[in-house]
């Protein structure tokens, strides 16, 4: 059943992609949810297209997605029909859209789907992450110098608290930037693009797929289990492992214990 699910995300995540192309490169409404908080007509229809089609799918299934919500359920799929929408309406081509499928509270098997480069990054528990089906690995770089962190901003955190860890970050060494897609930037984590990507505050929908993919590509990730996270949010961080421990610190995001076997 799980393999029948995973093998269907990673067929409705690209449709979903194809979807929202429809989109991609015009002029179009955009409306705002709150500040910088960018909503297009195209971050509907997808979610509305994947809430359909899951629910026929697999109808005994809950769904959580951005724009219109939903509730806990012990089969979860947790959705982001656009992350990255401020990207997204500025026709900049780094968006994507992010599935995870979430058991009692525990994210399963998880999807990003960039569908202008076409790179579906893909991971399932135990089972290791891929990039458009190639196994990936976290990057080997251990050293802060050489190391660029995405450090995720949203107007839900206070300016002095993101102030100060960036601070932190530059002090230590790093390389800090921000791209605008939370999820992009953990799979840009798992397959080696970036050592570390931190947010004091993510929603779920932003970030369960990605921790699963950091985890199974090799690195150390915080913990985001259980309904409150699944339906409020919180802190996220994911990271090469001989980075994790000094942002973790830095952060104030506790880690959680090591994977007694990774791939
Ligand atoms: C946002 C982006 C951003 C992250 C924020 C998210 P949206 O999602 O992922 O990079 O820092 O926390 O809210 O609004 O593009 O779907
Ligand atoms: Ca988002």
């Amino acid at each position: 059943m799980l393999t029948d699910k995973a093998d269907f995300c990673r067929k409705i995540i690209v449709r979903a992609g194809e979807l929202v192309m429809d989109g991609f490169g015009q002029a179009r409404a955009v409306e705002m949810k709150g500040p910088q908080d960018y909503l297009t007509e195209f971050d509907g229809r997808c979610e509305k297209f994947l809430r359909g089609a899951i629910a026929e799918a697999f109808p005994g299934d809950g769904f959580f997605g951005e724009e219109g919500g939903g509730g806990d359920a012990a089969t979860l799929w947790v959705v982001d029909p656009i992350d990255g929408t401020a990207n997204f309406a500025r026709n900049i081509p780094h968006f994507c859209i992010a599935i995870a499928y979430v058991e009692n509270g525990r994210a399963e098997f998880g999807a990003i789907f960039n569908p202008v480069l076409r790179e579906l990054h893909f991971a399932r528990r135990g089972c290791g992450a891929t990039l458009n089906g190639k196994p990936i690995r976290v990057s080997g770089v251990s050293a802060a110098q050489a190391a660029t962190i995405e450090l995720g901003w949203s107007s839900r955190i206070a300016k002095q608290d993101y102030l100060d860890t960036m601070s932190g970050l530059l002090d230590f060494g790093f390389n800090v930037r921000r791209a605008g897609s939370g999820a992009l930037g953990l799979a840009y984590v798992a397959d080696g693009r970036n050592e570390a990507y931190a947010e004091r505050h993510m929603n779920s929908w932003d970030c369960i797929a990605g921790l699963l993919m950091v985890e199974e590509a090799g690195g150390r990730v915080c913990s985001f289990e259980g309904s409150e996270k699944i339906l409020q949010g919180g802190p996220v961080l994911a990271s090469v492992p001989g980075l994790a421990g000094p942002i973790s610190e830095i952060m104030r995001i506790p880690l959680a214990a090591p994977r007694e076997k990774v791939r």
